[in-house]
């Protein structure tokens, strides 16, 4: 469980969102209180319920973003869903519950990768013995002999015993040569046969009249570990080979029904889900057609966010003490248009503010994934040297903000809309380059890439 302190974790968000201090809080907060929480006494523990969390603000100024570092920086299961992909139970498409399956699939995802690194060294050494195993077999002990023979009195050919030694030996010998080859790494890209199991699962087609998803139950699993593992031969560099021989030991190693507790346990203690795009899904109005799906909606997330027990294919998951996180923009429906049962979920509100030209500044230079890093990086593969100075990069701010202002506020997307349009013409022909050069834009670059676009509004409309 992380340990962050609720300022750690801001100055982490901090590397890569710009601003947005007032929904940092909040998110450090609420994680800050679980792990409060995993210290209390277990009375006490299970009556404190997570204090979901809403995200109110326009599009593109960094919801989901927040979301998604969040995601990278605790080690706690986190899925992100979009409110829009569910459809009321009942009707075609995805149910609400599948949220929080898809969660324990992430959590037993996890728990089986860090296992899996525990045993690694393990698995690595398994792995070169039947790697030796392959290129240097050893004479296969011999068998009891065949009980017909030995009834008819015909037992086995007296086989040489100082010759088989003799034999024994030098395999040995060989095998150790081998181990030392393999070792130092000179075999690395030498082909060889071995033998995999098959992963592509065995089709079983059942035809339920509902979606196998809703069931919560993969048939594939449930009959896929009955029926007899496929095995086929490969062609691969001892390398591969090594990698993939690994990876099956490593499977061997680690205990499933282990994973699978630890996993329901994290999820229903550690478990984040993110419900993006809410607000597109409030609207009470209206009461026909789409709507009523919706409001159907709703009501179907309500328990989940409550607190109930889904049934998933690992066992039942409780999710009183997951946290969610929810964003929308809220700009034609609002909060108070969710149905009043739901908003009362939701208790924590935070607005994220709309993004100034200062903020623009920031987003376009500082974050550790910047816009314009990423930009010069991806060209200096191409041996161009890519530099923007000050003042265009204020330049491309602020018309990043008029345009924002006179036509649709897309926020920092606009940044990338506007970056690509400049670019244009040097992202064709750096590829042509047939030496290094470096590249300055300047403030009149940017005025000439975009001033005959700036001007027209229609134009604004549809290019930037
Ligand atoms: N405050 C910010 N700091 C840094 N980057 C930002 C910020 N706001 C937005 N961005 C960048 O803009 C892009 C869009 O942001 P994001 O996906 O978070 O938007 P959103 O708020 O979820 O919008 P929507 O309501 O449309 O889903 C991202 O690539 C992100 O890197
Ligand atoms: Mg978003």
């Amino acid at each position: 469980m992380s340990e962050l302190t609720p300022r750690e974790i801001v100055s982490e968000l901090d590397k890569y969102i710009v601003g947005q201090q007032e929904a940092k809080r909040a998110v450090a907060i609420a994680l800050r209180t679980r792990y409060r929480r995993s210290l209390m006494p277990p009375e006490l523990r299970e009556e404190v319920v997570p204090k979901n969390i809403l995200m109110i603000g326009p599009t593109g100024v960094g919801k989901t973003e927040i979301a998604r570092r969040l995601a990278r920086l605790v080690n706690a299961p986190f899925v992100k869903v979009e409110a829009t992909k569910f459809t009321e139970v009942g009707y075609v498409g995805r149910d609400v519950e599948s949220m929080v399956r898809d969660l324990v699939e992430t959590a037993i995802r996890m728990g089986k990768d860090a296992k899996m690194r525990e045993v690694a060294d393990k698995a690595e050494l398994l792995a070169q013995e039947r790697l030796l195993d392959i290129l240097v077999p050893m004479p296969k002990p011999k068998t009891a002999t065949n009980p017909f023979a030995a009834l008819l009195g015909m037992g086995e050919p007296e086989v040489d015993e100082a010759e088989s030694e003799e034999t024994r030996h030098s395999i040995r010998v060989k095998r150790q040569d081998l181990a030392e080859r393999l070792r130092s790494g000179e075999l690395e890209d030498k082909i060889i046969e071995i033998e995999v199991e098959d992963a592509t699962p065995h089709t079983l087609e059942i035809f339920t009249g509902m979606g196998v998803e809703e069931m919560g139950i993969n048939l594939q699993d449930v009959f896929g570990g009955m029926l007899p593992k496929r095995k086929r031969r490969r062609r691969v560099t001892v390398n591969e080979a090594r990698r993939i021989l690994a990876q099956e030991e490593a499977q061997k190693l680690i205990d499933m029904d282990e994973v699978i507790s630890e996993a329901i346990h994290r999820t229903e203690q550690y478990g984040i889900i993110f419900i993006d795009e809410l607000d597109k899904i409030a609207s009470r109005e209206g009461g026909a057609g789409p709507y009523v799906s919706r409001e159907g909606v709703q009501r179907d997330i309500l328990p989940i966010v409550e607190g109930s027990t889904v049934m998933t294919k690992y066992g039942p998951v409780r999710t009183d003490h997951v946290l969610f996180i929810s964003a929308g923009a809220f700009h034609v429906s609002k909060p108070a248009d969710l149905i009043p049962e739901l908003q009362g979920r939701f208790p924590i509100r935070v607005e994220l503010s709309s993004l100034t030209v200062e903020d623009f500044e920031r987003i376009l230079t500082e974050p550790e994934n910047a816009l314009l890093k990423q930009y010069t990086a991806l060209l200096a593969t191409e041996g161009l040297n890519l530099e923007f100075t000050p003042e265009a990069t204020r330049a491309i701010c602020e018309i990043a903000y008029l345009v924002n202002e006179q036509t649709e506020n897309i926020g920092a997307r606009r940044l990338h809309t506007i970056l690509e349009k400049i670019l244009e013409e040097i992202s064709f022909e750096a590829a042509d380059l047939d030496s290094p050069v470096d590249c300055v834009i300047t403030k009149e670059y940017v005025d000439k890439r975009l001033q005959g676009i700036i001007k027209d509004r229609d134009l604004t409309r549809y290019i930037l």
